[in-house]
């Protein structure tokens, strides 16, 4: 059983400021695989690889089918009860901010609101030349083509990209004013968001991380919680009264 600290428990049951980032390990249990580790791999390519517009460039087929392949699993599959549970302290606390690096939709599916998705939203797609968008293109292993004739890519943010700017401000803002920040089923590694645990701990947060491994945060956080966000965060809810 998960020991969830007496601190923690204070912390939540005033109703204090939260933020949470999460990451692609937080979709694992819903049958998603993560982007690093083995399972993460895809036709033994790295993400850094195919998630970059030069890649796009390169071999347009292959970056898109490496999507069509995540929107195939994503398109398949229901959020987790790490998912819901964060939906319902959503629900519950007054302040309270999901940041996700996720685009898989699934915190929006399982009823969480306020979310602000860093790395965009793969039911989007946008046309490289002309930036007209496009929602839930039909299937197709040939990558699309826009009216104006550029390529269409999915909507979402590439390595060498720039997060968009509101969205990275808020989650900013978030992690300052957060009185507990907690970093779930993320490796930490992808900047800036892995900068956010460590800004809202600097800036005088409860760093609580939920990771089934270790990661470079882990010696940073102020209670490290291993095991599976799906099973971990469930216990919280239900022993800090957020149920
Ligand atoms: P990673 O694949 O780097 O890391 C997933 C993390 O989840 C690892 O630390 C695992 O140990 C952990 N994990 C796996 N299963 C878990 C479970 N059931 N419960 C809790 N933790 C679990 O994924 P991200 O950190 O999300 O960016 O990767 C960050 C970014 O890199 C992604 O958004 C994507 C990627 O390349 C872009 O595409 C721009």
């Amino acid at each position: 059983m998960y020991e969830i600290s007496e601190k923690l428990r204070e912390l939540l049951a005033a109703d204090l400021p939260v933020a949470v980032l999460t990451g692609a390990g937080v979709s694992a249990e819903s049958g998603v695989p993560t982007f690093r580790g083995d399972e993460g791999l895809w036709k033994q390519f790295q993400p850094e690889e195919l998630a970059n517009v030069d890649a796009f460039l390169a071999n347009p087929e292959l970056v898109w089918n490496w999507y069509q392949y995540r929107r195939n699993i994503i398109s398949q599959v229901e959020p987790n009860q790490g998912h819901f549970s964060l939906a319902k302290m959503e629900k519950r606390l007054s302040s309270f901010t999901l940041i996700t690096q996720n685009v898989d939709d699934l915190h929006r599916r399982a009823g969480s609101r306020n979310i602000l998705e860093l790395h965009g939203n793969i039911v989007r797609n946008k046309c490289i030349k002309c930036g007209r968008q496009y929602e839930n293109l039909p299937e197709s292993e040939e990558v699309p083509q826009c009216e104006c004739g550029g390529l269409i890519r999915p909507d979402v943010v590439w390595f060498g990209e720039m997060l968009p700017q509101d969205i990275i401000q808020k989650a900013f803002l978030a992690a300052e004013k957060a009185s507990v920040f907690f970093s779930i089923g993320t490796s930490a590694l992808v900047q800036p968001a892995a900068s956010l645990p460590v800004m809202a701990k600097n800036r005088g947060a409860y760093l609580v991380e939920i990771n089934v491994e270790p990661t470079v945060l882990s010696s940073h956080a102020d209670e490290f919680l291993q095991g599976k966000s799906g099973e971990v965060l469930p216990v919280i809810i239900r022993e800090c009264g957020l149920e």
